[in-house]
């Protein structure tokens, strides 16, 4: 398993000295796939390349840069970047590679051939990148995406004062042209543009000192590091021994009758459970509890999906592990899960879903959520809508309406896009529909 850390941005935005910190401070690889693209650029200027029209390559010159990519060396140690052996650390910042860089860098084959290596390089490894397209391109489910920012001017200062300290001359305008030439050419790119993932977190660094902005970026990929551990050791699924269930026949029947003690519990519609099949429950959510309700007052094993990081807390996730529990991650779109959920119903199993995504999200007026419908599409499977209705104060009443099995071919219709959003919709009518009756 690798851990991977994006950091994109524009040029001048801090990325390099907070990256190789951070690489430091948690036992990071770090890779500047920006040195890589600097260090082909100076291979090509070395190897008399055409750099003036990259736009339109001839044949022939994508012969030779295809040729040159496959023989290139590049090493990255210490900091330090070798092309063909030689450290290019240095020559690579400076012109002329500055000026044909970003043209080279949207090239097609050397794209490919850069994000190839970055991919095999990070392989198996916990990893650092920055660049400009990482958490979009290159690792689109890495572990943590940042997206550093910063004004021009702000970040104009940065690359004089950094030039200025590595004997680098530079005038003020010749930075600034070369910044925002760089920041066009990158976010207009046709391939791979620079942009901010959706899922990334945004920090403009403009007002921050690069202390500040190390230490806010330490917490997030600390934290990052820590949740993925206990993530990783919850999505290893317990296999079902005698032992597993017997736990949870025993489990289930104190916490039953708990549950019984301390609500007065009604059940109606029991009987339009399917017996033998795989099928999904879907209900409204307004407590932690009703999930309790549905799964230990049910006599066959009811598996719920539940957000990943109750795996963090070890009484959650020794319940999750007991009662199988199917670890998502929130707003991504969770392969690993919606594949669990599938086999799970492959293997008549039963699985729990609140449409509403969160407790109360009917009344926060949230979108309903259409991973039921899906999965009950895919897998052929039936949903059985169930209304709850109760304030899960001590010894009050809650009751649990089970209505007849929805069968979601009668929904079906693959000639409008929405019908997974419409038919997700009726199904919540129809909960609310059974709250009330
Ligand atoms: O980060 P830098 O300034 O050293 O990057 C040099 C150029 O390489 C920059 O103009 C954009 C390009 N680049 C890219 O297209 N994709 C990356 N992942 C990293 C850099």
């Amino acid at each position: 398993m690798s851990f991977i850390v994006a950091i994109d941005g524009p040029a001048g935005t801090g990325k390099g000295t907070v990256t190789s910190n951070l690489a430091k401070r948690l036992n990071l690889v770090y890779l500047d796939t920006g040195a890589m693209y600097r260090a082909v650029t100076l291979k090509f200027i070395r190897e008399s390349i055409e750099l003036d029209n990259l736009e339109d390559l001839s044949p022939e010159q994508k012969e030779r840069v295809t040729n040159l990519l496959k023989n290139i060396k590049l090493d990255m140690k210490d900091k330090k970047i070798y092309l063909d052996g030689e450290d290019v650390s240095e020559e690579i910042r400076r012109d002329p590679v500055n000026s044909y860089v970003s043209q080279v860098s949207h090239i097609e084959e050397v794209r490919k051939s850069m994000v190839d290596l970055q991919r095999k390089i990070s392989e198996g490894k916990n990893v650092i990148l920055e660049g400009r397209d990482i958490g979009t391109n290159v690792f689109p489910n890495a572990n943590v995406k940042i997206y550093l920012d910063a004004s021009v001017d702000e970040r104009v200062k940065r690359r004089l004062k950094q030039n200025a300290e590595k004997g680098i001359k530079s005038s003020e305008e010749e930075v600034r042209k070369n910044i925002v030439f760089r920041d066009n050419n990158d976010k207009n790119a046709s391939i791979a543009p620079l942009r901010q993932a959706e899922d990334a977190i945004y920090v403009d660094t403009s007002d921050l000192s690069i202390n500040e902005v190390q230490n806010k970026l330490y917490k997030i990929v600390k934290n990052a590091k820590r949740d993925s551990k206990w993530i990783e050791k919850g999505y290893i699924m317990t296999k079902e021994t005698t032992w597993k269930k017997f736990e949870r026949w025993f489990v289930k029947g104190v916490l039953a009758s708990t549950y019984h003690i301390c609500l007065r519990v009604e059940k109606k519609g029991m009987d339009n459970l399917p017996k033998d099949e795989g099928f999904i429950i879907c209900a409204n959510h307004l407590n932690y509890l009703d999930a309790a309700g549905i799964v230990l007052l049910n006599k066959r094993k009811v598996r719920f999906v539940g957000k990943d990081n109750l795996y963090r807390f070890p009484i959650l996730s020794w319940l999750g592990h007991m009662f199988d529990i199917i670890p998502i991650k929130r707003g991504k779109n969770d392969m690993a899960s919606i594949k669990m959920c599938l086999k799970a119903l492959k293997n008549n199993e039963i699985i729990g879903i609140f449409p509403e995504g969160t407790r109360k999200g009917l009344e926060k007026q949230e979108k309903i959520k259409n991973g039921a419908v899906f999965l009950a599409a895919k897998a052929n499977a039936k949903i059985v809508p169930v209304g709850i209705k109760g304030n899960f104060k001590l010894f009050s009443k809650v009751r649990f309406n089970y209505g007849k099995p929805i069968d979601i071919n009668s929904y079906k219709n693959n000639d409008d896009p929405d019908w997974l959003d419409k038919a997700s919709d009726a199904i919540m009518d129809e909960i609310v529909r059974l709250t009330e009756e």
